[in-house]
């Protein structure tokens, strides 16, 4: 919304939320307070708001008066009731079409943006029709599909310029309204027009074909390592293939983020529902590796320590699920640091984003001091954790250093500085690979890259 504020400086944006301290977080005065850190975003909001751009929480106002609403509300996978696990939880977006219905007047467009299953247009449309019928008419609705192919980190260049803008929906006036708002800066061949169903359906389908690209890497880097090949070396050599293409061949620990795992289940839930085991297994499987590459991780991090990790200090590089992000969700380093703790390790956590508080709470064990850990917990205790300022000091006395994330940082640590501070012999576990394996190796650690045989 920001930056369609940005790029539309003749559209009032008004976004709203319930939650005030996310609002006034939004408006705060200090750009670098904003509530979700994405590169770029700061000098967007800096740029809009208090012209075209507004934070409130006066929902029914906003909806009153709007020509357009964007529905932007989480739709997380059900941890509950039927389809628990897979199925998403329409809750909000059910909540959100009431509230519309409710407030709106004269004719509103309602896009979808939130990630949906096929067919939730349908329960949004019975429920703004109902609002239609009881008002005879004087509030009028249209529904579009427009999902959003962002990538967290390279968000504002990606809206920016965007591969394509995605519009489905049923009402060609409606269409063309949304599509004249990113006509102000897409190019009209990169606005694609298409049913409901197909754009619904879409959004899921790119998620899930980028995602199987990450598992399909990630299931031949482990074969890298079986055999000797070099996964780098096999991305390449298919990336160039123009039908295949270099992109996200990245072998690392998994994937995460809000979308893939999520959009996945939703596929695998939507196949069962119609009946289609083969497909529903087929999409499943890509999380199944994906889990599989995680778990195997944290083997492999136990067993190159003669078996066992109790006691002993790991200093785990990267927590969020990507760089440039402070986002968690579905990281790949929760499942691994859990994993380690389980096996009662002391992990020295650091992230240059991540505050402790999130991690706590994705681990859902609360940090020790960094006292507590120097005086250690008996061997066969209970695993621990501490929120650590630097590489340096996470590496402090470690037996090992596991790289999760792929920060920048990260790519230019001076191995000697870190060793020196380690117990010997010492690991570098990289599963991202964005150490220099020449540099880390010249200071004596044993170093495993992800994909390396
Ligand atoms: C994704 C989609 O890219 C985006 O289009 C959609 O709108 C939302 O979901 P995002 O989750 O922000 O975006 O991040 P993305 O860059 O796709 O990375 C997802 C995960 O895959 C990360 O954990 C990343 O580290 C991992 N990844 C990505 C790899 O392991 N290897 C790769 O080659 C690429």
């Amino acid at each position: 919304m920001a930056v369609i504020a940005d790029r539309c400086p003749d559209i009032k944006v008004t976004v709203v939320d319930l939650n005030e301290e996310r609002i006034s977080a939004w408006n705060h005065h200090d750009l670098s307070c904003l509530p979700v850190y994405e590169p770029g975003l700061d000098a967007v909001v800096g740029r809009a708001r208090s012209r075209n751009l507004h934070f409130t929480t006066e929902v029914n106002q906003a909806i009153a008066e709007a020509d357009m609403i964007f529905l932007s509300v989480n739709t997380p996978t059900k941890t509950r009731g039927v389809g628990a696990g897979q199925a998403s939880d329409l809750r909000w977006i059910e909540a959100s079409a009431r509230q519309v219905a409710a407030a709106a007047n004269g004719h509103t467009i309602v896009v979808e943006k939130s990630t949906l299953p096929v067919r939730t247009a349908e329960a949004v449309k019975a429920i703004l029709a109902a609002a239609q019928g009881d008002t005879g008419g004087s509030k009028t609705f249209s529904v579009l599909s427009n999902p959003e192919f962002l990538a967290e980190g390279t968000a504002i260049a990606d809206l920016e310029s965007p591969d394509r803008v995605l519009i489905g929906g049923e009402d060609a006036a409606a269409i063309e309204a949304l599509a004249a708002v990113y006509g102000h800066w897409v190019p009209a061949e990169r606005i694609l027009r298409t049913n409901l169903w197909s754009s619904e359906l879409s959004k899921l389908t790119a998620n899930a074909f980028l995602a199987q690209r990450i598992s399909s890497i990630n299931a031949i880097a482990s074969l890298c390592e079986a055999t000797g090949a070099d996964v780098r070396e096999v991305a390449r050599a298919i990336g160039t293939d123009s039908r295949i293409g270099p992109k996200f061949l990245q072998a690392g620990p998994g994937y995460g983020g809000s979308c893939f795992q999520k959009d996945i289940l939703n596929l695998v839930y939507l196949c069962r529902h119609y009946g289609l085991e083969e497909a529903a297994s087929y999409w499943e499987s890509v999380v199944t590796l994906n889990t599989w590459q995680q778990q195997r991780i944290a083997r492999l991090v136990v067993n190159s320590l003669f078996g066992t990790v109790s006691g002993k200090r790991i200093a785990v590089l990267g927590f969020a699920f990507k760089a440039d992000t402070n986002d968690t969700r579905e990281a790949p380093a929760i499942r691994i640091c859990r994993d380690l703790i389980e096996e009662g390790a002391q992990l020295a956590i650091v992230d240059p984003k991540v505050e402790a508080g999130q991690m706590a709470r994705d681990l859902e064990k609360a940090p020790v001091t960094p006292d507590q850990a120097r005086m250690g917990i008996p061997l066969g205790g209970e695993g621990t954790w501490t929120h650590e300022a630097s590489p340096l000091e996470a590496a402090r006395g470690a037996d090992a250093v596991l790289i999760l994330t792929e920060w920048k940082d990260y790519r230019q640590l001076d191995w000697q500085a870190l060793h020196a501070v380690m117990r010997r012999p010492a690991w570098l576990f990289d599963a991202r690979a964005v150490a220099d394996p020449v540099a880390a190796r010249a200071s004596g650690l044993n170093v495993w890259r992800v994909g390396e045989g």
